[in-house]
């Protein structure tokens, strides 16, 4: 366990993951598509956006409290739907589901995980657990998926759109990584270098493969027969009337992940769905796409108060997280951030995460002379490009 006296923000987290996990999962986190244009940009944003801070404020008692798809959150954030974690810490869900709910914000299980939708639920019956869903193929399959998610009280389900094409990590290629990795004699000696994690991860834990999907595709049974299922099983032809008939079956909140443009978060709105997630995927699909935070002005001009606007992809500080409240999102999901953080010390790390970052969120709206989330408007920020009465979108 490390000494978290000593973590101070995501990248110390980093750190402490990259002592623990062999070299080619930490690479499988940190990667991106191709240049990894998309992975530096979606940091870069950030500095081109400035705050407008007020001072003259009574800021002495405030809330970060937040309302998140219409129920109330201890903070406007939640874990964003990562697949493959069984490989960065033992029951890497369960610890990012508790801390999660002992810190009053929800967790978002992916169609990836390692652990079933109802073990899940049955471990952490208080938790506001949302689930993520990729789409496959064989109908069976979604509507299996879909109707357990239902059943065991999920309270929003979130359909990825930006995965349909199989994404080029250029990392993940070199170091023979797809969520299974490849028994090189390289490989071998950097899995070798992390003895802790081969005997938690590899030996006391092993790895689980995707058992929500291998439950209505027995083929995809095992981690290797589930990556495999997993590319050979992408549907590319979702679409809009798709959406609608997903709508008519799911009761709860419908969201769709990785819409960037405003059009299309209106034909989302159109579709009856609930909202979206602004997200390209932490740089790890299309290299080049423009970060989420560079595309929120127009869209939140284009359905903002009319559905709910959840951003990810490159979020690290509370500072960040500001940022995007004031431009419109209603929330904010952390990536990679949990990733490390799990890795680095289980339930305890993530929860360090989560500490740190509603801290930094409190400093930052009590610097700007807010005392609660929902006064954070575009006054609060200026964009590179505008001047102070001129604060259009367009960063
Ligand atoms: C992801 N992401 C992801 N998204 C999703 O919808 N389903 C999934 O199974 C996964 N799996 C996954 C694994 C890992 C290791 C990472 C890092 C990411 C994308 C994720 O939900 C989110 O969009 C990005 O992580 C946000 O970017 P940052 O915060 O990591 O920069």
């Amino acid at each position: 366990m490390p000494n978290f006296a000593k973590i101070h923000n995501a990248e110390d987290l980093r750190r402490a993951a990259a002592a623990y996990l062999p070299a080619p999962i930490l690479d499988f986190i940190d990667g991106g598509a191709e240049d990894e244009t998309s992975v530096r940009n979606n940091r870069a944003v950030f500095e081109r956006v400035r705050f407008r801070p007020r001072t003259l404020v009574d800021v002495e008692t405030r809330s970060i409290a937040a309302t998140l798809l219409g129920k109330p959150a201890a903070a406007p954030i939640g874990i964003a739907p990562m697949g493959g974690l069984s490989n960065f810490a033992p029951a890497a869900e369960l610890a990012m589901a508790r801390a999660c709910e002992a810190a009053g914000i929800p967790y978002c299980l992916s169609t990836a995980a390692g652990i079933s939708i109802e073990d899940l639920r049955r471990a952490v019956p208080g938790a506001r657990l949302w689930y993520q869903l990729y789409v496959f193929q064989d109908d069976a399959v979604n509507d299996g998926i879909v109707r357990r998610a239902q059943d065991a009280g999920y309270d929003a389900m979130i359909v990825t759109t930006d995965t349909h094409m199989g994404p080029k990590r250029e990392r993940d290629r070199r170091n023979g990584f797809a969520l299974t990795l490849e028994r090189s004699p390289r490989n071998v000696a950097r899995v070798l270098a992390r003895p802790r994690w081969v005997w938690d991860v590899l030996i006391r834990a092993g790895l689980p493969g995707m058992p929500n999907l291998a439950a209505h595709a027995p083929e995809a049974t095992g981690n290797l027969a589930a990556t495999k299922y997993f590319i050979a099983n992408r549907r590319r032809a979702f679409d809009v009337a798709q959406l609608r008939a997903l709508r008519r079956v799911w009761k709860g909140k419908l969201l769709v992940k990785g819409v960037l443009r405003a059009d299309e978060a209106v034909q989302v709105l159109e579709a009856g769905a609930d909202g979206i997630v602004m997200s390209n995927h932490g740089g790890r699909n299309l290299d080049g796409a423009a970060a989420p935070l560079q595309m929120l002005p127009e869209v939140a001009d284009a359905v903002g108060g009319r559905m709910h606007v959840l951003i990810d992809s490159g979020f690290r500080r509370g500072t960040d997280i500001v940022k995007a409240l004031a431009l419109g999102a209603e929330g904010v999901l952390l990536g990679r951030p949990a990733a490390y953080a799990v890795a680095a010390g289980g339930e305890a790390g993530v929860a360090h995460l989560i500490g740190l970052t509603k801290d930094e969120i409190d400093r930052t709206l009590g610097y700007l002379g807010c005392t609660t989330v929902d006064q954070l408007g575009r006054d609060h920020v200026l964009l590179d490009h505008a001047s102070p009465g001129r604060n259009e979108p367009g960063l």
